[in-house]
């Protein structure tokens, strides 16, 4: 078991994997011999075997798996945050909620890590749009544990979705210091930080933050999960017209690396956004073709299935976007728009492509583009009221001549 400790938390970080790593698959190897040639329970078994399949590239039936053990073992923590990353990376919104909740019951607030499902719990209420649930079982884990990361973070996403941007901002200063050594999700709370910035549109304070901790935390950590997030919030300013050429330029350092990893398509899209902001064409090109050639690639691996119909239609909207080529972007971007939550992230991370398609179509030639921006605008403004940015790109979409 502590090989799959071990090999679990390297595979969950999704900066290595097997056919890229081969210290990495000779322990996952050694871990599956290891497994045949002893005694070991069912238990110890399925969670080889869930992570055997994690690492082939098989998340969803990883996940099932877990869930055989947790039928048992509800209060197995190790399946259920294996399970809660990877439904996480798949888009399962429900799954996030639904498989803490069964749980929960079996829970005593006497057994270890008890607090920590609060904040799992608390985070697929907030991928579910229950906002108040999801405050209020957020805030009973920061009762128990007021350095719960995860539960700071639901409440980074409450006030998000919500465009409660002022509580946002003074709850994450408040709190700062209980959340600020959690070196896996600190940068990301400091990402979430700098968004409710880009929503005021105080975008030299968001560029700060991005400076003093984002950029930093990529660049000290390696993670994919600090990489993405940099990439994300460059991308976002980029779109709000912030000339960030040499932020773009330094970062591409970092994700040059990642080109050919595919191991998550989410990933891959931000390590493009990167090539292309530092306008290293021909690498960019590279991860669109060689995710080509691995979405043609038969077998198991889910993200390769999802290259074909996702992650190149994707690719190819950004990269028309990067080239001026708005009207191409929207038509890429605007079929599967409904389908990107399978690419998986949060709501808040994957806005990011609600506002690209936005941007494009606000951007584009066509009238009938132009109409599109202003219906998205208008669906935006309907799930998230108050939204300062909305209200900023509705004006813009009222400037434009060619819409009645
Ligand atoms: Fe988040």
């Amino acid at each position: 078991m502590g090989q799959v400790i071990i090999n679990g938390a390297e595979l969950i970080g999704t900066g290595k994997s097997v056919w890229l790593d081969k210290d990495l698959d000779a322990a996952i190897k050694r871990m599956v011999r290891l497994s045949k040639t002893q005694e070991i329970t069912e238990r110890e078994r399925l969670h080889v075997e869930a992570l055997d399949l994690f690492a082939k590239g098989s998340l969803p039936k990883a996940c099932s798996l877990w869930e055989e053990i947790l039928l048992y073992q509800p209060t197995d923590l190790l399946a259920l945050k294996m399970s809660h990353d990877t439904y996480y990376y798949l888009g399962h919104q429900q799954q996030l909620r639904d498989s803490i909740a069964r749980v929960l019951p079996c829970w005593t607030p006497q057994i270890p890590l008890y607090g920590y499902l609060k904040g799992m719990y608390s985070f697929g209420l907030v991928e579910t749009n229950f906002y108040d649930l999801a405050l209020k079982v957020a805030k009973e884990g920061l009762a128990l544990n007021p350095g719960d990361a995860w539960s700071t973070h639901t409440l980074a996403h409450v006030y998000e979705m919500r465009a409660d941007v002022d509580t946002g901002l003074k709850y994450l200063k408040q709190t700062e210091n209980n959340w600020m050594g959690s070196d896996m999700l600190s940068c990301h709370i400091y990402w979430h930080w700098a968004l409710y910035y880009i929503e005021k549109g105080e975008y030299e304070a968001a560029l700060t933050l991005y400076d003093a901790h984002i950029s930093r935390s990529c660049f000290e950590s390696g993670t994919m999960l600090d990489i993405v997030d940099a990439c994300s919030m460059l991308f976002r300013l980029q779109m709000e017209g912030i000339n960030v050429d040499d932020h773009w330029k330094k970062l591409v350092r970092v994700t040059k690396s990642h080109a050919k990893d595919h191991i998550l398509i989410y990933n891959d899209v931000h390590t493009l956004m990167s090539l292309l902001g530092a306008k290293d064409t021909d690498t960019a090109n590279q991860i669109i073709t060689s995710l080509q050639e691995v979405s043609q690639t038969p077998g198991e691996n889910y993200q390769y299935q999802l290259g074909r119909d996702l992650g190149l239609p994707i690719c190819r909207a950004i990269t028309e976007f990067a080239n001026g080529n708005y009207s191409c972007a929207v038509d890429l971007l605007n079929p599967i728009r409904y389908q990107i939550q399978n690419i998986g992230g949060s709501n808040a991370q994957r806005d990011l492509f609600n506002l690209l398609l936005i941007h494009a179509a606000l951007k584009s030639d066509s009238t009938a583009h132009q109409k599109l921006a202003r219906c998205l605008l208008l669906e935006r403004e309907a799930f998230k009221p108050n939204s300062p940015m909305t209200e900023r790109l509705i004006r813009k979409a009222t400037a434009l001549h060619n819409v009645d």
